[in-house]
């Protein structure tokens, strides 16, 4: 099975020269190593220039977040299909820090429907924003996905990514620890399973949150995940490069 790798860079780099050169140095590590592909979700407005320039088959480009009307008087927005020409093929929707400024699971299901209408694919963002010992952040988890998920019928559950990003984990000093990962991704499997019954070709899942050069690897072998949502580590060209390196080994 693949290794799905997806940067988010945020509101990074400043520069679109810049921009060029961490997507040069993602693309050398992707190509070099079986066994991983790539998604760069880059700020919009560099997304056109990027995924024009590049000729990978492995790697692909994708959205921060789309709204989930097609055109209309949305100030600062951007539209599925505008997303799509612009060369997008991946989205990530309902990441934390959109879910910070307001952003709720309803409109998350609106934004999800929207994307697989217009041929993207998304990349379902979810977690809690605390553990309990009593386990309550189970529930969370359950009704993000319930919801974000509600439009997505059976048979186009396996073109959804999901993401689960603990919030506490995102920015952090380190990841989620792997068994832990792999508590979770087999709680995670038993609602898509819930969903969508046990036939069915079930949502990739992946991890974010803290994942580096040092913990991808054990991440991946112990997580139960099909790859990683990489934040901090994703826009700097020597790290996403050891970072690529040790998911593949
Ligand atoms: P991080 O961010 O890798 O910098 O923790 C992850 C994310 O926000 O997707």
């Amino acid at each position: 099975m693949t290794t799905l790798i997806v940067s988010n860079w945020k509101m990074n780099p400043r520069t679109l020269k810049e921009a060029r050169r961490i997507t040069q140095a993602t693309k050398k590590a992707i190509e070099k190593h079986r066994g991983v592909r790539g998604v760069i979700a880059p700020p919009a407005v560099f997304l056109r220039d990027l995924a024009g320039r590049s000729r990978s088959k492995k790697v692909m480009f994708g959205a921060q977040n789309i709204h989930w009307e097609k055109e209309g008087s949305h100030t600062g927005e951007h539209s599925p299909p505008q997303m799509k020409e612009a060369g997008a093929k991946y989205v990530i929707i309902g990441h934390a820090e959109r879910r910070a400024l307001g952003e709720t699971d309803e409109d998350v299901r609106k934004k999800v429907a929207a994307a697989l209408d217009a041929k993207l694919t998304p990349i379902l963002c979810f977690g809690e924003s605390k553990r309990d010992e009593e386990g309550a952040y189970l529930s969370v988890l359950a009704e993000q996905l319930r919801v974000g998920l509600a439009d997505v019928p059976k048979e186009k559950s396996k073109r959804v990514i999901v993401a689960y990003e603990p919030v506490w984990a995102i920015g952090a000093e380190a990841a989620m620890d792997a068994h832990a990962v792999h508590e979770t991704a087999l709680y995670i499997k038993k609602i898509l399973t819930g969903e969508y019954g046990t036939g069915a070709s079930l949502p990739r899942i992946l991890y974010g949150g803290s994942v580096n050069e040092e913990n991808a690897s054990e991440l991946l072998s112990h997580g139960e995940i099909d790859g990683f949502l990489v934040g901090r580590a994703s826009a700097d060209p020597e790290q996403v490069s050891a970072l690529i390196a040790a998911a593949a080994s």
